[in-house]
């Protein structure tokens, strides 16, 4: 995801689970042929397994592309055909190949020939209001005779008119059937279903018809339940660095990280610690934690001590919390024996603690 899923965060989320596959931003070709190759395709040793997604509809530059992707060592190359933003859309790529079956073969083809690792596709379920499955079925019969085996379906349109990219991931309306619809026709190809997927038992619910499910903001603001997924979804007994895994441990492996990325490349620990500021949503003091976190004054502060103040900040918090409930209760119960209760209110107010 642009912006989100950088090589720190990437880091980050294979501290939470070794076997997820996890996918870069969308990296242009234009980048790639025109500028800083290693500012775009640099990452971590430990971020395998690690796809690397390519935006671009010009095969003879995907195919260079491809080519520097694997020479990097990247485990899989992604083809963007679901981005619908106006400045993809002027480059000619993104979603709106999604009408162009036949370059995407091309483009496929030409980087299926030069590389050995495999070649996917990610796109939506149609482009505009057009709601007719035979559409992308026929996209994907096109593409997978080119050679591409999987294809990752964010299953809702992308509207190419009038809304913004953050409308695209939300108002064109989620079809899961279609996908499903995918499998029962092409059972030998492989699909991994998009959009919308919030929690385990909707991963398993998915598992139990496709090959994959890719979980986009969610694992992202709520990088805790990636902490599940080896013993939930890949059949392993999830292991801690000392034993259980804790958050405190991924923090601090973190920590290690940003002195390490300082040191190495002059990484400010902001650019790395943004990516986390999810990790302890739900405990008491996450808020106290994240604005410690998010503090651009403590930029000189080194990580670990940065650490240790947001924890101090977070259970002082915890504690103050703990201790004002009563009296908010107590308020609460007088002001409710006085006038008419209104329980619905005690609820709400009850809510942000
Ligand atoms: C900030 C942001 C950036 C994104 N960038 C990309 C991208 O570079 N490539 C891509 O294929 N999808 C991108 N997406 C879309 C997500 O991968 C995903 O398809 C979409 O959010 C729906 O899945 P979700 O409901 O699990 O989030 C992005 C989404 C967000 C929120």
């Amino acid at each position: 995801m642009m912006d989100w899923t950088d090589r720190h965060c990437r880091y980050f989320h294979r501290l939470l689970t070794r076997h997820a596959l996890l996918y870069t931003e969308m990296v242009t070709t234009g980048a790639l042929v025109h500028g800083d190759v290693p500012r775009h395709l640099r990452f971590n040793a430990e971020e395998h397994p690690v796809a690397l997604q390519l935006g671009g509809s010009e095969p003879a530059d995907l195919a260079h592309c491809a080519q520097l992707g694997k020479q990097w060592g990247y485990d899989e190359i992604n083809l963007n055909c679901g981005c619908p933003s106006e400045r993809v859309q002027r480059g000619a790529f993104g979603a709106c190949l999604m009408a162009e079956p036949l370059l995407v073969a091309d483009c496929v083809k030409a980087m299926v020939d030069v590389v050995d690792v495999p070649v996917t596709v990610k796109h939506r379920i149609g482009i505009d209001k057009s709601e007719s499955y035979e559409f992308v079925r026929d996209f994907v019969g096109t593409v997978s005779e080119a050679g591409c085996q999987t294809f990752i379906v964010h299953a809702r349109n992308a509207w190419l008119q009038g809304l913004s990219p953050k409308q695209n991931r939300e108002v064109p309306p989620l079809r899961h059937a279609l996908v499903h619809r995918l499998k029962h026709d092409f059972p030998a190809l492989r699909f991994s279903i998009n959009g919308g997927i919030h929690n385990s038992a909707e991963v398993h619910t998915q598992l139990r018809l496709l090959d994959g499910v890719m979980i986009g903001r969610e694992a992202y603001h709520n990088p805790w339940w990636l902490a599940d997924w080896d013993a939930e979804f890949f059949g392993e007994v999830a292991r801690g660095f000392d034993g259980e895994l804790t958050r405190e441990d991924v923090e601090r492996r973190m920590c290690d990280y940003m002195v390490r990325e300082a040191a190495a490349h002059g990484t400010p620990w902001s650019n790395i610690a943004r990516h986390m500021l999810g990790l302890r949503n739900g405990l008491p003091g996450a808020r106290h934690w994240r604005q410690v976190w998010s503090d651009h004054k403590l930029k000189g502060t080194a990580p670990h001590e940065v650490m240790a103040l947001a924890h101090s900040q977070a259970d002082a918090d915890a504690r103050s919390t703990a201790v004002a409930k009563p009296v908010v209760a107590a308020a609460l119960d007088s002001s409710a024996a006085r006038s008419a209760p209104a329980p619905t209110t005690q609820v709400l107010v009850g809510l942000p603690s």
